[in-house]
């Protein structure tokens, strides 16, 4: 499997509305889209710095995975994506094939039409993995 780059990086926040001032205003990095993944429950918001995004994640639902790691861990990074240059879906086999434990067994459709697949953090030395193929 051939990694390219972190293509993001997921928060965790209470509300979208409070935290998008900082990266605004303090950091100065324009969110340049906000979108609802209804299949994760959560509302996100976008922002650039070179080849990353930084993705703020807001539960919309207190069954989303992101308002239990709030209610445990409070805000802040979530997980880490890489960017996968060859599929997802070859990158899953090859990782599941060296042990690592998977959330998900085969690619689904994620924030900006990427096609992503989560590791489990007790594979991953306690980071919450996502790779992802970005857009064609
Ligand atoms: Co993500």
């Amino acid at each position: 499997m051939e990694l390219t780059h972190i293509e993001h990086l997921g928060i965790a926040v209470k509300s979208l509305e409070e935290s998008i001032p900082y990266y605004e205003n303090v950091l100065g990095l324009k969110c340049y889209a906000i979108e609802e993944v209804a299949d994760q429950k959560v509302k996100t918001a976008f922002f650039k710095i070179g080849q990353t995004k930084i993705e703020l994640l807001e539960p919309t639902s207190p069954e989303s995975t992101i308002a239990g790691f709030l209610e445990k861990r409070g805000e802040g990074i979530h997980h880490m994506a890489f960017a996968v240059a060859d599929g997802v879906a070859n990158a899953l086999a090859e990782v599941e094939e060296k042990g690592i434990r998977l959330i998900d067994k085969a690619p689904r459709r994620g924030a900006e039409g990427l096609d992503i697949a989560f590791l489990h953090p007790k594979s991953t030395k306690g980071v919450l993995t996502e790779l992802c193929e970005p857009g064609k």
